[in-house]
C-alpha cells in the first residue's frame, strides 16, 4: 500500500522537476540570445523578471510566443505601477515647479506608453511582428522622454531608477518580437 502511493507521487515530484527545469532552460536559453542581439538587455535581469513571472503559469513557456505575451503584460504592469508612483510624487510639495512640469509630462509619455503596449498586443495577436516591433520601440520611446525631461535641466530624475525597469522590460519584449522575426525567416 505504502509502495503503491508513493510511485505516483514519485512520478508527479520528477514531472515538476523536469517542467519547471525545462521551462527556464528555455527562459535562459532566449534572454541569452536575446541579451546578444541587443547588449543593452541585461541577461541577468531578463531571467530574473521572466522566471518570477512564469513559476506560477501553468503551463510554463515553452515558445518566444509565450515570453512575448509574458514580457508585454510584465511591462503593463509595471508601467501601471510607475503611473501610480508618479501620481504620488505629483502630490510632494517638496518638488519644484520644474521638477513637477517634468513628473506631469512623465505621466502623459507612460500613458502614451501603455496604449502602445495594448497596440503592440493587437499587432501581435494579428501575427504582424514588423507592426508589433514599431509600437513596441514607440512604447519604448516614451519612458526616454521622460528621462530626457529631467536630463534638460540636469534636474536629478526621482523616477531613474522605475525608467529604467521600464525601459529594460520594454526592449524585453521588443526583441523576442524580431528573434521572432529572425527566426521566421530563418
Ligand atoms: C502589418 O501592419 C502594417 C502597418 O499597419 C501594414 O502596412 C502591413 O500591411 C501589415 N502586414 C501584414 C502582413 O498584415
Ligand atoms: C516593477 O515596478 C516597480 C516600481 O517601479 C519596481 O520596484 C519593480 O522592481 C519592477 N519590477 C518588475 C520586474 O516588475
Amino acid at each position: 500500500m505504502k509502495f503503491a502511493l508513493n510511485v505516483p507521487m514519485i512520478f508527479i515530484v520528477f514531472f515538476f522537476l523536469f517542467q519547471s527545469s525545462h521551462s527556464s532552460n528555455f527562459i535562459s536559453k532566449s534572454c541569452k540570445e536575446a541579451s546578444k542581439i541587443n547588449p543593452p538587455l541585461s541577461y541577468d535581469f531578463c531571467v530574473a523578471a521572466l522566471e518570477e513571472t512564469s513559476s506560477n503559469l501553468q503551463p510554463p513557456p515553452t515558445t518566444l510566443e509565450d515570453l512575448v505575451g509574458i514580457s508585454v503584460q510584465l511591462a503593463k504592469s509595471n508601467g501601471t505601477n510607475v503611473l501610480s508612483i508618479i501620481s504620488k510624487l505629483l502630490k510632494d510639495k517638496s518638488f519644484d515647479q520644474y521638477t513637477k512640469g517634468c513628473l506631469q509630462s512623465c505621466s502623459d509619455f507612460y500613458l502614451q506608453s501603455l496604449k502602445f503596449l495594448d497596440d503592440a498586443i493587437v499587432a501581435f495577436k494579428s501575427k504582424n511582428f514588423s507592426q508589433a516591433a514599431d509600437i513596441l520601440s514607440y512604447a519604448t520611446t516614451q519612458c526616454v522622454m521622460c528621462d530626457d525631461s529631467f536630463e534638460e535641466r540636469k534636474t536629478k530624475s526621482p523616477l531613474k531608477t522605475e525608467n529604467q525597469v521600464y525601459w529594460e522590460l520594454d526592449i524585453i519584449s521588443l526583441t523576442f518580437v524580431n528573434m521572432l522575426r529572425q527566426h521566421r525567416k530563418a
